[in-house]
């Protein structure tokens, strides 16, 4: 699996994406978008987006009835993003209709992870709210080996779980990992951070990258730092 890092684009409207994208005049990033922007402007954003040549991760997180996720991801993939997502707490079940759905005529697909437990889920929350009362880093993993023998591609997780999900689900199982920021930036609201170089050591196979690129001074030498400290 290639290594990239993928630019998180934040951003609420058209106008802020097409701004910031605008300053990429070289290599076109891999972005990705998440509910905000693709609730506020459509599917036309995804299209525009991709016709400017970016790859495009679609951060949806589909958690529905088999049915409707099957037929939902039937319609992103005839929108040519190259990597989407949903919850595994909606089951094998869900996951393998997912997979269904996920065709597209020439016989390629979108990239399919999934999402395990949100990090702002913690053990107290998912024992209280959720009644689950096994610890949450085997939860984690159990999610994740559900996702892989449904056929999926790999899953979101924090770095310091990437290296753990590699063990588990082998080295060809993807993982995607934010919670990323450089040595020398500011954390903000992320909890468990490791920097682009970390990140690679530890066997990341994508890293998400949103605020130290999309409020830097200089967006495109921030993403150029991300590469160079990733990828290269
Ligand atoms: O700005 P920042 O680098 O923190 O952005 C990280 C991106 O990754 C955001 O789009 C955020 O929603 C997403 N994300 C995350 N932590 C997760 C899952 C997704 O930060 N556990």
């Amino acid at each position: 699996m290639g290594k990239d890092v993928i630019v998180a684009c934040d951003f609420s409207s058209a106008e802020q994406t097409f701004a910031f994208l605008d300053k990429f005049t070289g290599k076109k990033p891999f972005v990705k978008i998440g509910m905000e922007l693709f609730y506020a402007e459509g599917p036309s954003i995804v299209r525009e987006i991709k016709a400017r040549g970016h790859k495009i991760f679609l951060d949806l997180k589909l958690h529905d009835i088999p049915n409707t996720v099957k037929k939902s991801m039937a319609v992103l993939s005839r929108l040519d993003v190259d990597m989407c997502n949903l919850h595994a707490g909606g089951t094998c079940r869900m996951m393998t209709a997912a997979l269904e759905g996920l065709t597209r005529p020439d016989g390629t697909r979108p990239i399919l992870i999934a999402v395990t437990q949100l990090t702002s889920t913690d053990q107290e929350s998912m024992e209280n709210d959720l009644l689950i009362k096994e610890p949450i880093d085997k939860v984690v993993m159990h999610y994740a080996l559900n996702a892989k023998n449904s056929g999926l591609d790999g899953v979101v997780c924090s770095p310091l779980e990437a290296g753990k999900v590699h063990d588990v689900c082998g080295t060809d199982f993807v993982t995607v990992t934010p919670g990323v920021r450089f040595a020398d930036g500011d954390i903000g609201d992320q909890k468990r951070v490791m920097t682009p170089a970390e990140a690679k050591k530890i066997g990341s196979d994508y890293i998400v990258v949103g605020r130290p690129i999309t409020a830097a001074e200089d967006p495109v030498a921030a993403y150029e730092r991300c590469v160079a400290e990733f990828v290269d």
